[in-house]
This record gives C-alpha cells, sequence and structure tokens, in this order.
C-alpha cells in the first residue's frame, strides 16, 4: 500500500524518517505536484497512526503575579519581541495577542491564537509543561498537533532559561478573554494528526548546539538567528510538504505574505553587497545607506530588534555575514554602490511610457539632487529589490508604499495603489528595471504580478 500511495519503493524495513524523507526528496519532481501531495498525505497519515497519542496536560491556576522576578519578566519580554510573537498573535487594529490574524495557506485560512493569560481562551490555564510543549513540539495543551505556520520548529531551539521567562512573561500580561475564529482548512488538512507525520519527517525539537569552533558573537546570533528570532521560517523556501529545504537552499530567499525575503547566503543579489557593519545598520534601524529600507514583511522584525541590547543584535549581523561570506566592513563598498548609482544616470531607451510615470509620480522625491524633508535617503540603483530575479517587493512598495511604524530608518512614501493603473505600473516597473539595474534582464510576466498583488492588496 505504501508503494501504490507513494511511488517509493522500500527495498526493506523499517520505515525511518530520514529514508522516507529522503525517497520522498528524490521522487518530488516539479510538474507533478497534485500527484505527490497525495502521495505525502498517505506517508504522513501513516506515519500519524504509528506515533504515539498526544495526551492533553493537565490546566493549571494562572501564577501568582509576585511569583516571578522583574528581571525575568524583562527578560521574557526580549524573547517575545526577537520571536514577534505580537506581530502574528495581534488581528489588524486588533489588541495586543489576542490572536485572530488570519494566515493564507495554499490548503486554507489559519487564524493566530489568544496568547493572553485568559483561562478559556487564551493561555491562561496552561502550565509550564504545557506551553514549552507547544513551543518546542507543536502539540496544543489539550494534546492536539498544531500547524507550523507556528514557528514551533524554530522556537524548540529557544533556552530553557528564555523559555520560562517568556512563560512568565505571557503569564504577567492582562488577560482578555477571545475565542480564535475558526479555521478554514480543506480536507484532509483540517485533520490535524497528520502533523505528526510531518513532525517525524521534518521537525528537529532537539536543543540549540553551540558550535565550539567558533567565537561566543557568532554562537549568540546563531541562537537568536535560528531559534526566537525565526529567520529562517521567511528566508528559506520550502519543499512541497511545506517544510524549509536544507543543502544549498537554506536561506536562499523565499516567497512570504506576498513579498520576497531575500536571499542571506553569498547568493543575495545586493549590487553594492553586504558588509557585517551594513547588516547591522538594516537590521538595528531598518535602513541601510548602501541598501535600502525594511518596509515589508521585515519591518516588524526589526521594530521587535530595536527592542534588543545593541550587543545581540551584532551578533546577529555577525551570523549573518558569515552565512553571507560577507566583510567586516569594505572601504571599496562606497566606491561600487558610487558605480551603481552613477551606471543608473542614463535614461534606457525604449521605456518613455514608465519613464513619464516615473517623472510624473515619483521623481519628486526618487532623482538624485533633489533631497527634501520628503525625499526618498537612498538611491533605488542600490536597492536588492529592483535586482532580484522577482518584482514583487518593488510592486508592492508602488501599490502600499512605504510605511514603517517603529522603524527608525525607513522614511515614508505614499501609496500608490488608487492613483496609477495596472497598465501604468506594468510600464513604471519595467522602467525601474531597465534603469535601475540596467545589467539584469527584464522581468517576465509583470502584469500577471501586478493583477494578482494589487487583488491581494484590495482584500486587506
Ligand atoms: C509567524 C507567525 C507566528 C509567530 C511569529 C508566533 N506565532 Fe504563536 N501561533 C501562530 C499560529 C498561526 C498559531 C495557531 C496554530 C494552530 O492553530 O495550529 C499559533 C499558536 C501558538 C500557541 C498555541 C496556542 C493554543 O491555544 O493552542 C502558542 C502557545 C503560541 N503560538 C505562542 C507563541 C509565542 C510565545 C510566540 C513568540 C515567541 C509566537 N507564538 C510567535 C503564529 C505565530
Ligand atoms: C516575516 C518574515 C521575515 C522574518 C521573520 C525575517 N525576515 Fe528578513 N526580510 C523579509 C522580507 C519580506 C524582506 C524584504 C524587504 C522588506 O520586507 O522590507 C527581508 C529583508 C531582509 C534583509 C535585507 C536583504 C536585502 O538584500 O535587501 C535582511 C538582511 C534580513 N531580512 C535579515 C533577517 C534576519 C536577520 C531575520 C531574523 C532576525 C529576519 N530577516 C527575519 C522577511 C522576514
Ligand atoms: C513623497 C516622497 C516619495 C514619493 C512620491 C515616492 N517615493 Fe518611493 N520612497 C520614498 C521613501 C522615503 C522611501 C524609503 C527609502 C528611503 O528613504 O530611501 C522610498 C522607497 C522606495 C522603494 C524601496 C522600497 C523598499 O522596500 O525597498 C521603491 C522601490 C520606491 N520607493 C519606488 C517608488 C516609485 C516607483 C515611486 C513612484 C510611483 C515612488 N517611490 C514615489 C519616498 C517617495
Amino acid at each position: 500500500a505504501l508503494y501504490d500511495a507513494t511511488g517509493v519503493r522500500f527495498r526493506s524495513p523499517p520505515f525511518s524518517p530520514a529514508r522516507v524523507r529522503a525517497a520522498l526528496e528524490e521522487r518530488a519532481r516539479p510538474g507533478k505536484r497534485r500527484w505527490w501531495w497525495a502521495g505525502a498525505l498517505a506517508v504522513t497519515g501513516l506515519l500519524a497512526t504509528l506515533w504515539p497519542f498526544r495526551p492533553s496536560i493537565a490546566p493549571v491556576a494562572r501564577p501568582a503575579a509576585n511569583l516571578y522576578s522583574a528581571e525575568t519578566i524583562e527578560r521574557g519580554r526580549l524573547v517575545a519581541e526577537a520571536g514577534d510573537c505580537a506581530v502574528c498573535h495581534t488581528a489588524e487594529g486588533g489588541t495586543v495577542n489576542l490572536g485572530g490574524r488570519p494566515f493564507e495557506t495554499p490548503f486554507g485560512t489559519l487564524y493566530s491564537t489568544n496568547l493572553t493569560p485568559d483561562p478559556d481562551t487564551g493561555i491562561g490555564n496552561w502550565s509550564f509543561a504545557a506551553f514549552e510543549r507547544a513551543m518546542r513540539e507543536g502539540i496544543g495543551r489539550d494534546g492536539r498537533h498544531l500547524y507550523p505556520a507556528f514557528p514551533y520548529t524554530d522556537f524548540a531551539k529557544i533556552s530553557d532559561a528564555d523559555m520560562q521567562a517568556l512563560y512568565a512573561y505571557l503569564m504577567a500580561q492582562p488577560a482578555v478573554a477571545a475565542p480564535a475564529p475558526q479555521n478554514d482548512l480543506r480536507f484532509p488538512f483540517n485533520i490535524r494528526s497528520m502533523m505528526a507525520g510531518w513532525n517525524l519527517l521534518f521537525h528537529d525539537p532537539s536543543p540549540f548546539k553551540p558550535d565550539p569552533t567558533r567565537s561566543a558573537q557568532w554562537n549568540r546570533g546563531a541562537y537568536l538567528f535560528e531559534g526566537a528570532g525565526h529567520c529562517g521560517a521567511c528566508h528559506t523556501p520550502r519543499n512541497l510538504f511545506g517544510a524549509e529545504k536544507g543543502g544549498d537552499a537554506r536561506l536562499s530567499g523565499a516567497l512570504v505574505d506576498g513579498w520576497e525575503a531575500p536571499a542571506l547566503t553569498a547568493a543575495s543579489r545586493s549590487p553594492a553587497g553586504w558588509t557585517e557593519q551594513s547588516l547591522f545598520e538594516y537590521l538595528r534601524t531598518g535602513r541601510s545607506d548602501a541598501h535600502g529600507v525594511a518596509g515589508g514583511p521585515m519591518a516588524p522584525v526589526v521594530a521587535g530588534l530595536a527592542e534588543l541590547p545593541e550587543d545581540d543584535v551584532r551578533a546577529i549581523a555577525h551570523y549573518v555575514a558569515t552565512q553571507m561570506d560577507a566583510p567586516l566592513s569594505d572601504p571599496a563598498q562606497s566606491e561600487r554602490a558610487a558605480a551603481v548609482v552613477a551606471a543608473s544616470r542614463a535614461e534606457p531607451v525604449g521605456q518613455e511610457a514608465g519613464q513619464r510615470v516615473f517623472e510624473g509620480a515619483c521623481a519628486a522625491c526618487h532623482e538624485n539632487g533633489t533631497a527634501t524633508f520628503t525625499s526618498a535617503k537612498q538611491a533605488l540603483a542600490l536597492n536588492t529589490n529592483l535586482h532580484s530575479q522577482r518584482p514583487d517587493n518593488v510592486i508592492q512598495s508602488i501599490l502600499g508604499g512605504v510605511h514603517a511604524e517603529g522603524v527608525a530608518g525607513a522614511g515614508e512614501m505614499p501609496a500608490f495603489a488608487h492613483s496609477l493603473s495596472d497598465r501604468q505600473i506594468v510600464d513604471l516597473v519595467q522602467y525601474l528595471r531597465a534603469r535601475f539595474a540596467p545589467g539584469e534582464t527584464p522581468w517576465k510576466e509583470v502584469g500577471k504580478t501586478v493583477a494578482d498583488l494589487r487583488r491581494e492588496h484590495d482584500q486587506q
């Protein structure tokens, strides 16, 4: 039966997770997507039935307010900031951590939960053991499996002391009653126990292991990046089963919430190249002169990092720099940046329609030499997004503008969704590519991407 379902023949038992995973990845080729889902389901379903049932953990009374010290609660607040709990657990315009933010998946809509210590609708009657199991293994207090839209796959790496502090912090917040909206997931994805098989194949709940051959700073950065920071959850592409890919694909860039999270490896398309110093500036303030701003889903991440001690953000920058093979600093970076900007002064031929839109709507803020209070500080030619293989982030910035609340350096740009037509945006985007990334090939299917992203915008 296993062979019929998956097309994968195992010569000898037992079906270890590693073997099933290797065989599935081996067989997973583009063009066979539909068929593959059926196989994946059969295998995860089969493994789910082999996996022991997860019991519920008895409810407890909420810990007394004076049980934890102020230092522990403050430490927990920083873990929560690093982990962006409030970003996902707060609905648009809603009360912090009350849940109800929708997550669109290919299988339907899932909602985040109430993270306040309300005993009935939040986590008020969760013991630390129940909380820790959810954070490390993705199992709710009542024993049900949680979906990995909740990044427990990364949170599993949070240290015991940080996990205790996080629990203390959440329990010390005001309790507010609000049930999470009903999920709207299609059969069979609404069967939570299927996640047991997924966890067996794709989740590694082992604690963070420092690398003794690396510096303390590198290990601190790795811990924050891989654990609470869950940076890979957005920057690593996922396989057909929704699990992060490994090997060369790790941190190689991925699509998330209609945006592209760019590569954080040597494959970065930043034209002037990153340095550890410029990564630190970007992560600390949301902007870097030789790159651009955090204006999309990266903005709340930067707002969270702003709460952390400076050394922690330096450690993350150091760790990212080693993933990118980027130097600490690079005197040639500003020269290279100047050359990239100089190359973008010439008007491209054959892009007159887009040029007209740019001159009418954008040049006042984006043309060099016309700096005013509202004008953009960074040259568009240095923006990674214009050099990417995909136009998504540029289109997102045009449709929605840049409004990075809580991000010191991001600046403010108006939205153009209502003043520019799809046709104008397509012309404009092709012009921007030709002028500011003259060495790159033109983007394909810009019209379709504009239409798709505008539809998502209208729904928000
Ligand atoms: C990327 C979005 C995201 C982030 C970041 C996030 N969560 Fe969640 N979380 C979710 C979603 C979605 C669910 C619901 C999962 C489900 O129903 O299967 C959830 C569920 C949970 C649950 C289970 C609650 C229940 O009632 O079953 C806990 C506990 C939790 N999150 C804690 C946290 C903490 C603590 C943080 C910060 C360190 C955090 N989450 C950050 C998306 C997120
Ligand atoms: C919610 C998804 C998400 C998470 C979590 C996330 N990022 Fe990002 N990141 C993005 C997106 C999307 C962009 C593109 C720009 C934007 O959003 O403004 C980006 C941009 C970046 C950039 C700029 C890359 C370039 O070449 O322009 C860096 C560096 C970065 N992220 C590092 C990190 C680090 C370090 C973490 C963890 C602390 C992290 N990201 C967590 C989504 C995310
Ligand atoms: C009122 C001034 C203003 C106008 C008008 C304006 N921008 Fe911007 N734009 C900004 C600011 C400020 C930023 C933030 C970055 C910075 O400070 O350099 C920005 C950033 C951007 C970015 C990078 C966003 C990111 O997330 O990396 C793009 C792309 C962009 N603008 C394109 C345009 C286009 C195309 C137009 C015309 C349709 C336009 N802008 C009109 C002020 C403006």
